[in-house]
C-alpha cells in the first residue's frame, strides 16, 4: 500500500468513531463508565451486515475489502493512532463509505460497545504476540476475548484468525475449543485471498502461516 500524507482531521472525521479511551485499557478498569452499544444503523446509515477487524495496522484488508464488498459495513479497531489516521486517509482519498475506524483497545471496545449477536464476521489477523513479560497483559487472545468474540457474533457469524506464531496459534485454538457455541470450519482457499500487510510480508519471506475459521452455531445463544 502506498503511503500518502495524512489528510486534516476534519476530512477524516466521517471515518472515525468517537472513543473515550484511546490507549490500552486494563481489564475491568474502574475508570470506565458504561457506554451504550454502537447503533450500527446510525453509524452506517443502512442495515448492511457488519464485519469487524481487530488490530488492522496499516489497513490493507479494510481498504481492499471495503471496496470489493460495498454492501457490507466494516469497523476496524486499532490501538495505534498513527495507523488509524493513515488508513482513514486512504479511505477518504478513495471515498470508501462503508468502513469506519475506532482508535482504542479492541478488548474493551468489543466488551463495552458491541451488542450481542450483531456482527456477521470478526477478522483477527496477525495479532501482536507480546513476547515480553511486562507486555503480557496486552495479549489479545485470552479466554475472555474468545468468549467476547462468540458473544458479538450473530448465529452463523464467523471468526477468522490468522497468525505466523505457532505457539500463539495453538494456545488460542485451545481457548476457542472451550467456547461451546463456536464450531471449527475448514479454511478454504477463498479465505486466504484476504491479504493484510503482515500476510503479504510474511508470505514473501516464506514464513509458515496458521489459519483457523470458526462459526457460531445456529442454536447458540446471542447473549
Ligand atoms: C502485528 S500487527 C498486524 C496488523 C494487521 N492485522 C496485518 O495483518 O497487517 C497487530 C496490530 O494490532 C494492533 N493491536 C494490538 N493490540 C491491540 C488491541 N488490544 N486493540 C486494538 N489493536 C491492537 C497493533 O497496534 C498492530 O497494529
Amino acid at each position: 500500500m502506498r503511503t500518502s500524507r495524512r489528510l486534516p482531521l476534519e476530512s477524516l472525521a466521517p471515518y472515525l468513531v468517537d472513543v473515550p479511551h484511546p490507549g490500552f485499557v486494563p481489564p475491568d478498569s474502574p475508570l470506565l463508565a458504561p457506554t451504550p452499544p454502537i447503533d450500527w444503523r446510525l453509524l452506517f446509515d443502512n442495515d448492511h451486515p457488519i464485519e469487524i477487524e481487530v488490530g488492522f495496522g496499516k489497513g490493507l484488508f479494510l481498504f481492499t475489502q471495503g471496496q470489493a464488498r460495498p454492501v457490507t459495513n466494516f469497523l476496524g479497531i486499532e490501538i495505534e493512532r498513527k495507523y488509524v489516521l493513515i488508513t482513514a486517509t486512504r479511505l477518504a482519498q478513495a471515498a470508501v463509505k462503508n468502513v469506519k475506524l475506532a482508535c482504542t483497545d479492541a478488548r474493551w471496545f468489543l466488551r463495552e460497545r458491541i451488542a450481542a449477536g450483531s456482527v456477521a464476521a470478526l477478522h483477527v489477523y496477525f495479532p501482536d504476540p507480546w513476547w515480553k513479560n511486562r507486555h503480557r497483559k496486552r495479549k489479545l487472545f485470552t479466554r475472555d476475548f474468545a468468549v467476547e468474540c462468540a458473544r458479538v457474533l450473530k448465529t452463523t457469524g464467523r471468526l477468522h484468525f490468522v497468525t505466523d506464531v505457532a505457539d500463539y496459534f495453538a494456545e488460542s485454538v485451545e481457548m476457542l475449543k472451550d467456547v461451546p457455541v463456536l464450531q471449527t470450519l475448514p479454511v478454504s482457499n477463498e479465505d486466504t485471498d484476504y491479504l493484510t500487510n503482515f500476510e503479504r510480508k510474511y508470505r514473501l519471506e516464506g514464513r509458515a502461516i496458521y489459519r483457523a475459521l470458526y462459526q457460531k452455531k445456529p442454536s447458540g445463544p446471542e447473549a
